[in-house]
């Protein structure tokens, strides 16, 4: 049904491409980010969900490998996205006190923490087997893309 996207999209591009595809299930919506974003953005080997439940991040819609299934918040660069609820950027994964090593590949990661009117809902995370994948452009980019998917989906009160 869809187009495969190509390979290194601008971030307005990516933005204007899902904004198309979501509707207002907020669960479609996160898994077809992932699948978006894995193929849009050159050089990821994961991408995916963490959704606040019970008090600590549990996996949500990704791509990828198998991944944990708890973050507490205050572990790994998940949890201190979220805890922090600002987004984060690690050059080195092997340099941050506390990684989480889901996939062993992975040397550099940014994750985003998904914000509605001062509710976290959880945190989208970025992985890439390179050391430094991630800076200002794609902080930039992921946070326009989070709020546009925020204000699309329909949100339970609980997940
Ligand atoms: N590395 C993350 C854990 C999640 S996986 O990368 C999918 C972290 O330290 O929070």
């Amino acid at each position: 049904m869809f187009a495969p996207p190509p390979n290194g999209l601008s971030y307005s591009d990516i933005r204007l491409q899902l904004k198309a595809m979501y509707g207002g299930y907020w669960l479609t919506n996160l898994a077809n980010a992932s699948a978006f974003l894995v193929n849009a953005l050159p050089g990821l080997n994961w991408a995916g969900f963490y959704l606040m439940r019970g008090g600590r991040l549990e996996l949500g819609p990704f791509q990828g490998l198998p991944a944990c299934l708890y973050i507490p918040l205050n572990k790994g660069v998940c949890g201190a996205a979220a805890s922090r609820r600002e987004t984060m950027v690690v050059d080195d994964v092997h340099a941050f006190p506390g990684h989480i090593a889901c996939d062993e590949r992975s040397r550099s990661e940014i994750v985003v923490p998904l914000l509605r009117k001062g509710r976290l809902l959880g945190v989208l995370d970025l992985d890439a087997p390179v050391v430094a994948r991630f800076g200002e452009v794609d902080r930039l980019g992921l946070e326009g893309l989070v709020a546009d998917l925020v204000a699309a989906s329909e949100w339970p009160t609980e997940f």
